[in-house]
């Protein structure tokens, strides 16, 4: 997945693309490029390997391309390794058709033998230089324009796609279109814009337009035209933006993550506020009323990564609370194992970006059996929240380290208010039970306050283990739903291999890895199960491990067994993911940034996998 990115006005338009790519470096960042132009002269392209301050090296800033009119494009491989002749923008041969690209198109190869045979040649390994020459193709043939060789060219091309471009014979436009891949489009004054996301072009206008699948734009200067494939006119109203541009840079903080760790109380407590209102919570907005929550018989919860964790943790919740059977699955073993749905089941989409390649195939797998189907979705107008028959939003706004915290943490919330509603609709549980749990969430903003109050503990803790070769994530029931988000973590932004597992699990096998000195990180907060936990923590404690503990202030007798224990404020046990995974995403943070890594942007890693 990659970030691309357009403009068009009177100003210069390197500075500005370039500007607009270094918010969406978060997208991918092996390879870069612009091509602008000056009037009615040439197009220049001009390319570069790796992160984005080569191309601007190689640019001046931008300000060695002259010309208003230009789009530009962010890497992350997919077809091909990144190289000068990989990265966009790609061409054709007489720079007839000069284009960006985000998405995969998966029938390239055989569009590419069409197009050999049809006397084409190419210069790189990617699809996305299929989709220009494609699109070349049938604007030399047909002669029908524009707008008629990108509707032909997507009847052709299978796959996911945004697609920003440049004809030679259209100076002063930009044509667009999507299908599966994030895209909005900006109005203001004589300019307009073109972004893969709302941080890229925030500091320019906060009135966007969402195009929709397979619709195509034409962007000129100040204004911008939309129609369907058959070039059918379409009206579209321009949504308002609220996010501020200061709420998408860091604040401040020296990293995004860190940043984002501390605006957890207030998205915690905003996405609270958009769903609870006079002691209820009110589903409305997502068309849940309680009686379609009674007509469900049982719920799957479908996602990835850390929002997979997040569906750990409601299943936990929501059996114990409503009484309903809850399955997770991983979206990319849902969506190839022929999964059996019932007609009165519910399928719980939970995406950050809502681009997820394998969230959004299984989101169709559900809907393509008729299931009803809801998305918690942290971006509006993404494309899972758009194809969902319902979706509540998290109120996490931009995140941008690749390693989510705020975005889980507010998932987290809208699980337990569904669960919680969910329970309450099917008389599980009574009115009081039902206030006594909401007037417990709203205490959570603080006590997670209070929880990165404790911070330089975890640091210190961080640094004494920075050279850790490996260590092991232990809990059971709930925390062991927590051990999961914290062994990735520390994978993902430190770099150093850890496990999850639950806690009875370790005697089936995994104990036999635990040798002296050996991490063994311990969540105890399910206060049923504290007991039992000492007793596994204890087991590794024989075999040489060192053990950190992760607990309920007052049971201070962890200390007897865990070498270094951090309490987290009491709260209902079914809460108390909001709060334990708080010391685990610090602990990732400091050994990552005492090992002197990229924090925000790991090794291999993009923010949103839009590609399978
Ligand atoms: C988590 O820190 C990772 N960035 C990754 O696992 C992420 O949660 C996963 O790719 C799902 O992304 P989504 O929520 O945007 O669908």
């Amino acid at each position: 997945m990659c970030g691309i990115v357009g403009y068009i006005g009177n100003e210069l338009a390197a500075p500005i693309l370039l500007d607009g790519l270094s918010k969406l470096e978060y997208r991918g960042y092996d390879s870069a490029g612009l091509a602008v132009r000056d009037g009615d002269k040439t197009i220049e392209i001009v390319k570069a390997k790796g992160r984005l301050k080569e191309l601007k090296e190689k640019t001046d800033g931008g300000m060695a391309l002259k010309g208003s009119c230009g789009i530009g494009h962010t890497r992350w491989a997919t077809h091909g390794e990144p190289s000068t002749e990989n990265a966009h923008p790609h061409h054709s041969d007489d720079n007839a058709v000069v284009l960006v690209h985000n998405g995969i198109i998966e029938n390239y190869q055989f569009l590419r033998d069409k197009l050999v045979k049809n006397g084409y040649s190419f210069y790189s390994q990617t699809d996305t230089e299929v989709a220009t020459k494609l699109i070349d193709y049938y604007y030399k043939k047909y002669k029908g324009g524009p707008v008629e060789a990108m509707a032909r060219s997507m009847m052709r091309i299978r796959g996911s796609y945004a697609l920003a471009i440049m004809f030679k014979d259209y100076p002063g436009e930009i044509f667009a279109t999507r299908r599966d891949s994030p895209m909005i489009i900006g109005v203001e004054g004589d300019a307009a814009y073109l972004a893969s996301d709302v941080p890229a072009i925030l500091k320019y206008t906060r009135s966007v337009y969402y195009i929709d699948n397979m619709e195509i734009a034409r962007l000129g200067k100040g204004t911008v035209r939309f129609c369907t494939v058959d070039q059918e006119p379409i009206e579209k109203q321009p949504v308002q933006i609220t996010w501020d541009a200061e709420s998408a840079e860091r604040a401040g903080f020296e990293h995004f993550m860190i940043k984002e760790i501390h605006e957890q109380p207030r998205v915690v407590t905003d996405t609270i506020n958009s769903l609870v209102r006079e002691g209820r919570v009110d589903l409305s907005e997502a068309g849940i009323s309680e009686e379609m929550l009674r007509s469900f018989s049982q719920v799957h919860i479908v996602a990835c990564g850390s929002a997979y964790h997040v569906g750990v943790v409601t299943q936990y919740v929501m059996e114990d609370l409503a009484r309903i059977p809850v399955r997770v699955d991983i979206a990319s073993e849902f969506r190839y194992r022929r999964p059996l749905l019932t007609p009165d089941s519910l399928v719980i989409i939970i995406s950050q970006s809502g681009e997820t390649a394998d969230s959004l195939a299984a989101l169709r797998e559900a809907k393509s059996q008729g299931v009803q189907t809801l998305a918690i979705v942290n971006v509006v107008g993404s494309s899972i929240a758009r194809e969902a028959d319902h979706v509540i939003y998290t109120y996490a706004g931009p995140e941008i380290a690749v390693a989510t915290t705020k975005a889980y943490s507010t998932q987290l919330i809208v699980g337990y208010l569904v669960s919680i509603e969910l329970a309450h609709a099917r008389g599980q549980i009574d009115d009081g039970e039902y206030g006594r749990l909401l007037t417990e969430l709203r205490t959570i903003p603080e006590k997670i306050e209070r929880v990165i109050e404790d911070k330089e503990r975890i640091q210190w803790f961080a640094a004494k283990f920075s050279n850790a070769r490996e260590a092991f994530f232990i809990g059971r029931g709930i925390d062991y739903a927590i051990s999961l988000e914290g062994s990735l973590k520390m994978k993902e932004i430190s770099y150093v291999h850890s496990e999850a597992y639950a806690a009875g699990e370790l005697k089936h096998g995994t104990i036999s890895l635990i040798e002296n000195g050996t991490l063994v990180i311990g969540i105890l907060t399910q206060e049923a199960l504290y007991e039992k936990m000492i007793s596994n923590m204890a087991e590794c404690k024989s075999r040489g491990a060192y053990l950190m503990g992760i607990t309920n202030y007052g049971n201070y007798n962890t200390e007897d067994t865990a070498d270094f224990t951090v309490y987290i404020p009491k709260t209902d046990p079914h809460f108390t993911a909001s709060l334990a995974v708080i010391p685990l995403q610090l602990l990732g943070y400091y050994l990552s940034i005492t090992k002197g890594l990229d924090v925000d942007k790991p090794r291999n890693l993009a923010k949103s996998v839009t590609v399978e």
